[in-house]
């Protein structure tokens, strides 16, 4: 299997539960390695941009709102492909519809609001490219 890069975000609502460590032990587990990471605090400009292409869902506003309600810790997965190894770890969008021992259902129930699932990862390696220049510098990615 190809190696690959693939963005992933732990979200403001596992930050908040101190859970960050714990997702991290997943990638690695699964044999992902993390080559970047970072805090970062989104604003509306910023989050919008990110989300462009949900910018006429219903669910835009609210997504723009809670991924600006703290801080955020982007970070770019490498190994054998990640991309989809990733969205296998995380889960079905809606922590309660994902299985047991993925990263939604264990870290984002109870869930009131979509947003809130803990994390964001890349579903396609051109969302992957877009997605990891948008939050890592040539130099952080070396
Ligand atoms: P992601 O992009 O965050 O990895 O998640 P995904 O592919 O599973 O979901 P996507 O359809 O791309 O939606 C992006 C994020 O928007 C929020 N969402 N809210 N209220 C709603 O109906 C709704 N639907 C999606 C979720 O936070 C989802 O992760
Ligand atoms: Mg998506």
């Amino acid at each position: 299997m190809t190696t690959e890069r693939t963005l992933s975000i732990i979200k403001p609502d596992a930050v908040k539960k101190n859970v960050l460590g714990q997702i991290l032990k997943r990638f690695e587990d699964a044999g992902l390695r993390v080559v970047a990471l970072k805090k970062v605090y989104l604003n509306e400009q910023t989050a919008g941009e990110f989300y462009a292409e949900h910018k006429e869902r219903p669910f835009f506003g609210e997504l723009v709102g809670f991924m600006t309600s703290g801080p955020c810790y982007p970070l770019v997965l490498e190994g054998a492909g990640a991309i989809l190894k990733n969205r296998e770890l995380m889960g079905a969008t809606n922590p309660t519809k994902a299985e047991p021992g993925t990263i939604r259902h264990d870290f984002a129930l109870p869930c009131t609001d979509l947003s809130a699932n803990a994390v964001h990862g890349s579903d396609s390696p051109e969302s992957a490219k877009r997605e990891i220049g948008f939050f890592f510098s040539a130099a952080e990615l070396a």
